[in-house]
């Protein structure tokens, strides 16, 4: 195998009159003369020039969309616009054969829907690329921030025995033969004789393990996928998704939402910085749709304005019970626009109303505390009842424009007798967590974390609309393709 340059590398090179060789797959071969090459490296083609006058006609016609060749060429300075440089080649080897035929790609716009439906060869597009591009960075961008704040990236297990949320979602994971499990002499089916003697499912949160380690080392992560079995088909839920779930000993509500703030700036950052090209395309991409619909439904900033200003802004922060009120108060309430109404306190809040606050009332993020203690999970932390008697939790949310919640946290309860009794009365079994309420009888201590959504952040960063087009195998209600 010869040395190969990649098409990266090469549009930035600055010398020219060089023999390079390049592989890739052909996007577009105009007039028999110029290839438009990808290799996947950035979003932009290098026009490989061919002669074609003294180039075999039988390789000639081999030069088609989606085939994968190798260039040995001269790398020119390019008279064409668009382009700094060009391969003037020599040598065309075809690697891969493609039938314009039978190829799906062709070198036109293709709806996303239809896109899905190939996913196993959507990344040769434009929009992929970038889009997967942006999700390996930020996979290191992620790493990165922990790592230099002195984190210990801890993996969780995906095979567990509990429901961190307790919300009752879970796949379950078992080696039976379905059709005629072992069952106990009252018909039930008999779990202890199940591969891990025990019924268990795939993990929803990595966050119950997660305070484990932080309650010795200080401060954790977890990155890695989760599994939730709700019946949502929305451009919002997948049934698999990545999570990063920090963890920190002695940090309250203030501390763990300073540093989910810090953490969500510095990804727009990094991304910015790293893939201006990428991000470009990207902004004109969603640009082009947003002209598809009708003019107050347009959003008033492109891609790149909407990432600049959550930089350069503070996230808005106030309490569940503050955000009930502007929502009371609100025009699309008073003129009953509101699918769901705002009667009183103390119901979860549904995606208008996150999207009322962020979108119309203060036009940038938003993080929401101290909710209701009945529509939050038992581990986090009791705050006193109000003057009037209302019940909160330690709880924050962050809410981004066009997304809805994209971080849920909260500080921990950690006393033990406070603990108890919240899973007593939510049903949680305490005899199979005992491993959890350990940590609160030996050395308990403040602490707090959060969860961020891998594939939403992608969804905001990309401006992309349905969180299918964000993880490279999507999983989602009757579908498990590829
Ligand atoms: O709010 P959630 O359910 O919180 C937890 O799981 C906590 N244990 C996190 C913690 O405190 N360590 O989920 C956290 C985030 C959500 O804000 C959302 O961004 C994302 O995970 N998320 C989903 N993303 C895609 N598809 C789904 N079905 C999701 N469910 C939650
Ligand atoms: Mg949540």
């Amino acid at each position: 195998m010869s040395q190969r340059t990649k098409i990266k590398a090469l549009l930035e090179s600055e010398e020219t009159h060089i023999e390079v060789t390049v592989k890739g797959w052909i996007r577009t071969f105009r007039n028999n003369q110029f290839i438009a090459l990808n290799d996947g490296s950035t979003n932009n083609n290098i026009q490989v020039v061919v002669d074609f006058e003294n180039t075999d006609p039988n390789l000639l016609k081999r030069l088609t969309t989606g085939a994968a060749i190798s260039v040995t060429g001269e790398l020119v300075p390019s008279l064409g616009k668009g382009q700094k440089v060009e391969i003037k080649a020599k040598t065309i080897e075809v690697l891969g054969d493609c039938d314009p035929e039978k190829y799906p790609l062709q070198p036109k716009k293709h709806r996303l829907e239809f896109l899905r439906e190939i996913a196993h060869l959507r990344f040769r597009t434009n929009t992929f690329g970038a889009v997967f591009r942006i999700r390996n960075s930020m996979a290191f961008a992620i790493h990165q921030f922990f790592y230099e704040r002195g984190f210990v990236y801890l993996h969780t297990p995906i095979i567990t025995a509990s429901d961190a949320e307790g919300a009752g979602e879970t796949f379950h994971v078992t080696n039976f033969d379905l059709a005629n499990p072992p069952k106990t002499e009252s018909g039930e089916v008999d779990f202890k004789q199940d591969f891990f003697g025990r019924a268990t499912n795939l993990t929803v949160s990595g966050q119950l393990e997660g305070e484990l380690g932080a309650l010795a080392l200080s401060d954790i992560y977890t990155f890695g996928p989760t599994f939730r079995a709700e019946n949502s088909n929305t451009t919002r839920h997948l049934a698999e998704f990545w999570m990063i779930e920090p963890e920190m000993a002695f940090y309250d509500l203030v501390d763990n939402m300073n540093l989910a703030e810090e953490l969500l700036k510095h990804l727009i950052k990094y991304v910015l910085e790293k893939h201006p090209d990428d991000v470009e395309f990207l902004s004109q991409r969603l640009e082009d749709e947003e002209k598809q619909k009708p003019q107050h439904e347009r959003s008033e900033m492109s891609l790149v304005e909407k990432l600049k200003f959550c930089l350069e802004n503070d996230f808005e922060r106030l309490t569940y019970t503050e955000a009930i009120e502007i929502l009371k108060e609100s025009t699309p309430n008073k003129k009953k626009k509101f699918q769901y109404p705002i009667e009183g306190w103390g119901t979860d809040l549904q995606s208008e109303h996150e999207r009322y606050l962020v979108e119309k009332h203060f036009k940038k993020p938003v993080i929401l505390t101290d909710y209701p203690k009945q529509i939050k999970a038992f581990y986090m932390r009791q705050n006193e009842p109000d003057a009037q008697g209302r019940e909160t939790v330690r709880a924050m949310d962050i809410l981004f424009p066009g997304i809805g919640e994209i971080v849920g946290g909260s500080q921990r309860e950690e006393r033990l007798d406070k603990l108890e009794q919240r899973m007593d009365e939510m049903g949680i079994p305490k005899d199979e967590l005992w491993w959890y309420l350990d940590t609160r009888r030996f050395g308990t201590c403040p602490h707090a974390g959060f969860g961020l959504g891998f594939e939403r952040m992608i969804q905001f960063v990309t401006g992309m609309n349905n969180i299918r087009d964000v993880i490279p195998f999507p999983r989602f209600p009757k579908n498990a393709e590829f």
